[in-house]
């Protein structure tokens, strides 16, 4: 694998693929990688030539300063996965690399209501600075797809919107979200949840399923009042939001017939890890 700390070292090593008619693939992240990271990398292995992924922890996207301090760093552990998962290339760049002379504070796109409703509504400046580092990196990967987890549903369709608002070549690939055994989505903030919390923490998935399970048999209202209670019933866990929404405008539902397909989704607090999954039903 190679590994690039430059952006023109990069662009002249991708720019010879390119020459050579290879497809890129790309798989952003933040470091900290588990198997759903690893998913993200095989389903690049799958669709292109060649497979880039980038660690980089980006400031401009944590509203909560002491959540970026906090967010784990592992990236002898992360190179040695990526290796083994056959990544080509890697980028881990500075910051100064992805952000010249303080461009950090440039970000100007306009998602309507996607960013104004669930983590938008909760996490304060989070997409602008999600939008502005992914087009960065595009803009530096110039890739012919972007592979992206569901288990950030907000996040997928922000980026598709972006792709869509600076005409981008690039296409977005959702990957579904990569579970435990016991239902709890793979998340970097999993290492920080205390023995207890990891026991509590499958309840998250189980009460989106129950939603799954109540589809049609009893109001939209009832079953997201259900899923709530399933979640509240541990004592340990605060939701910051469970709402039922439309896949694309991620406006809430009031009826099962509002949409064919419906994102169930939450964010909660269990102890001082914040944590976030969905499902799609029916
Ligand atoms: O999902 C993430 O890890 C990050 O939001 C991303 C897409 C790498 C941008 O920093």
């Amino acid at each position: 694998m190679y590994i690039f700390r430059k952006v023109t070292d990069l662009q002249n090593h991708l720019n010879e693929l390119r020459d050579a008619k290879q497809s890129i693939a790309f798989a952003p992240t933040m470091g900290a990688l588990h198997n759903g990271h690893m998913s993200l990398v095989s389903k690049c292995n799958r669709i292109a030539d060649i497979t880039v992924s980038s660690i980089f922890v980006n400031p401009t996207q944590f509203n909560d300063k002491s959540d970026l301090e906090k967010y784990p760093r592992t990236v002898e552990k992360d190179t040695t996965m990526l290796i083994e998962h056959g990544c080509d290339v890697l980028f881990y760049p500075e910051v100064d690399e992805i952000y010249p002379k303080g461009t950090e504070s440039d970000n100007n796109y306009d998602f309507g209501q996607l960013d104004k409703v669930l983590e938008g509504a909760h996490r304060q400046g989070h997409f602008a600075g999600v939008a502005q580092v992914v087009n960065r990196l595009l803009e530096i990967v110039e890739p012919n797809w972007i592979v992206m987890g569901q288990k950030d549903y907000q996040q997928t369709a922000i980026i598709r919107k972006l792709l869509s608002l600076t005409n981008s070549k690039t296409e977005i690939v959702v990957s579904p979200t990569i579970r435990e055994k016991d239902g709890l989505a793979m998340s970097s903030r999993n290492v920080r949840l205390k023995e207890d919390e990891r026991r509590e923490a499958p309840t998250i998935y189980a009460s989106l399923e129950a939603v799954r399970q109540a589809y049609k048999t009893i109001s939209v209202k009832e079953a997201r009042e259900l899923a709530v209670k399933n979640i509240e019933a541990s004592g340990s866990m605060k939701i910051d939001y469970l709402e039922l929404v439309h896949p694309h405008t991620l406006q809430t539902i009031t009826d099962w017939d509002d949409a064919e397909s419906i994102i169930v989704c939450t964010a909660v607090h269990l102890g001082d890890v914040r944590l976030i999954d969905n499902i799609s039903i029916p």
